[in-house]
This record gives C-alpha cells, structure tokens and sequence, in this order.
C-alpha cells in the first residue's frame, strides 16, 4: 500500500477514535494521556494510534497528503481564541496529534514588537501541511459543532479573555497534549490546559484550568497548580508543591520540592527556588530572592 493511502487509511481510524495494540511496545506519552484524559472527561480517543504515527515519524506524511485529505480524514476543527507569539506552538499541537488548526479568533491588535512575527506570517508557514486557518474576529464569531476550543495567549491577560468568552460563549476548552509528552494516569488536568513536546506531569499532579505547559517542562508528583498559570521551557518543578492561580515559572527555573508559589508570583528564568514565594511578587537568582512587587 502506498504511504500516502496507508497514511490516509490510519488517519480515518484516527478521526474515528480507533485504537491499536502496541504489543511490547514501551508505554508512551500519549497513551497515558489518552488514559489520564480518559480518567478525567471520558474522552481519549486513538492516542496510541498517534503515539505510532510520531514515533515513525510518520507525521511528516501529513505534509505529503495535502490540504484536501487532511480536512476529510480529520473532523476536528480546533479553534484557537487570541493570537500571541505561542500560537505557532498550538499549530504544531495540533497537527501533531492529526488535528487541523481551524480558526484563529482574534480579540486585541496585534502586538507589533521589533521582534514578533505576524500572525499572517505564522499561518502561511502552514502552507503545504493544512488548510490554512480562517482569521476572524472575536465580534463576528458563533460556534458551531465539531469544533475543539483553545486560548492563545499565556500572559496573565489569558483570565480576561477567559472571562469574556464565558460572558459571550460558555464554552468547554480542550486539552491539547503533545503526543512526546508524559501525563501520568494518575494525574489530573482541568479544560484548556496545554502540554508541549517532551513535557512530563508527575503523578499526583493537579493542573487546573488553562495551565500552560510549555517545552521540556518536568511537574513533580503530587504538585498542584493553579488556573492560568504558565510553566515556560525547561522549568522544572519538584513534588509536594502548590502553585498559585496566574503564576509564571519562567524559562529554566527550577522550584525545590514541597513549596507554596502565590497567586501572580513570577519566578524569573533560570531561578531556582528554594523557599515559598509570596503573592504577586517577581523572585530572581539562584538561590531566587525578591526583586519586586508586580
Ligand atoms: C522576570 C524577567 C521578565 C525580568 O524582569 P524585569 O523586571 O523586566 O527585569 P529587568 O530586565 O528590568 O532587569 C532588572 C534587573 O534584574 C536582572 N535580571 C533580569 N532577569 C533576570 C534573571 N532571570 N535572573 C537574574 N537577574 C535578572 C537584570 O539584569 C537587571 O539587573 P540590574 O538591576 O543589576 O540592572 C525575566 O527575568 C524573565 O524571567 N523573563 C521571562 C522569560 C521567559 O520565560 N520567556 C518565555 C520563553 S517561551
């Protein structure tokens, strides 16, 4: 059978929720993702199919099958609330796990900083992989069925828009989890939480609603963190922890086991904490001391 109808074949099992046996194979990310999110909102659906597909690389087929196939093997359309320099990472995501960023709502101008890139530029870096997502703005937008919701921004102004959308919308989030990650059966995620490439959540874990876990982050067991906190690239948190509402554990920074983070707390990159962080204060240096009240 050619790749591209094998490929084909595979994705319509997925989008069906089909799941294979993977005899002797080592349990991987997504199948206890797919467990944990089975465990969570009875949802879980081919998460070792997709474990297969990126463990054989055979993702890079989607590039091959062109926009027309990827649209009819794949229901789920995922649309992605605020635009924000992450939202390339939400693309990825989602192709990762055979999905096709649908529509991205966007809510504020566009941030123009000296070094962003535009969101136009973003989406055509898609081109060849997916049809390209539809822009629209937050006024002109209803939802309609099949579709999978998402935030885009992760700066504290995530809870505003969180906000707004309940007002207008009362939607339910997806989880988005990158089929590389690690979540443990055992730990818990609330909606619209998101886990990037090679993350691992312990377990015991509790991440509450629209946490953001970036790239190569490691959540120790039993740590619990609060909703629309960021846990940027490579931070690594030890177990026993609680972690307030709205924290940022920036790039690199390490947190010692068993501490208590405040609510809007920041600890900066490369910090290591080794003693509780008060409420909305920045805390910087190894080992991290206060710098500021934010
Ligand atoms: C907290 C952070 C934003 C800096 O805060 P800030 O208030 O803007 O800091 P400033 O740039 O004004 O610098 C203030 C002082 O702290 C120092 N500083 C800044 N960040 C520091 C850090 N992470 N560790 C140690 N010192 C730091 C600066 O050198 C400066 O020192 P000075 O007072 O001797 O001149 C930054 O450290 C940080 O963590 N950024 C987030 C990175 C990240 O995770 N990005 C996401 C990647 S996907």
């Amino acid at each position: 059978m050619a790749v591209a109808e094998c490929s084909y074949r595979l994705l319509v099992l997925l989008a069906h929720g089909a799941t294979v046996n993977q005899s002797g194979a080592r349990r991987s990310g997504a199948d206890a993702r797919s467990d944990a999110s089975r465990a969570i909102d009875g949802h879980g659906s081919g998460g070792g199919l997709r474990a297969l597909l990126c463990r054989r690389g055979r993702h890079a087929a989607f590039g091959k099958l062109g926009a027309a196939t990827m649209t009819r093997a794949v229901p789920r359309r995922l649309v992605i609330f605020g635009a924000s320099n992450i939202v390339s990472d939400l693309f990825d995501c989602a192709l990762a796990n055979g999905m096709a960023p649908a529509k991205v709502v966007v809510h504020l101008p566009e941030a123009a900083g000296e070094r962003d890139i535009p969101l136009a530029a973003r989406i055509a870096a898609l081109k060849g992989l997916c049809e390209a997502p539809q822009v629209q703005m937050l006024d002109e937008f209803q939802p309609a069925a099949g579709e999978l919701y998402l935030l885009g921004p992760t700066t504290p102004t995530r809870a505003n828009l969180a906000a707004e959308l309940e007002r207008r919308f009362s939607l339910r989030y997806h989880r988005l989890i990158h089929p590389t990650a690690y979540v443990s059966p055992l730990a818990k995620l609330g909606q619209g939480v998101f886990v990037g490439a090679n993350s691992v959540i312990g377990p015991g874990a509790c991440l509450g609603d629209h946490v953001f876990v970036n790239r190569g982050v490691t959540i120790g067991h039993d740590t619990h963190i609060g909703p629309y906190s960021r846990i940027q690239p490579g931070a690594n948190l030890g177990g026993l922890s609680r972690i307030g509402r709205g924290v940022t554990v920036a790039i690199g920074a390490t947190l010692l086991e068993r501490l208590v983070i405040g609510d809007g707390a920041f600890v900066g990159a490369g910090a290591v904490a080794t003693e509780d962080v008060p409420d909305g204060v920045l805390v910087l240096g190894i080992p991290a001391r206060f710098k500021k009240t934010l």
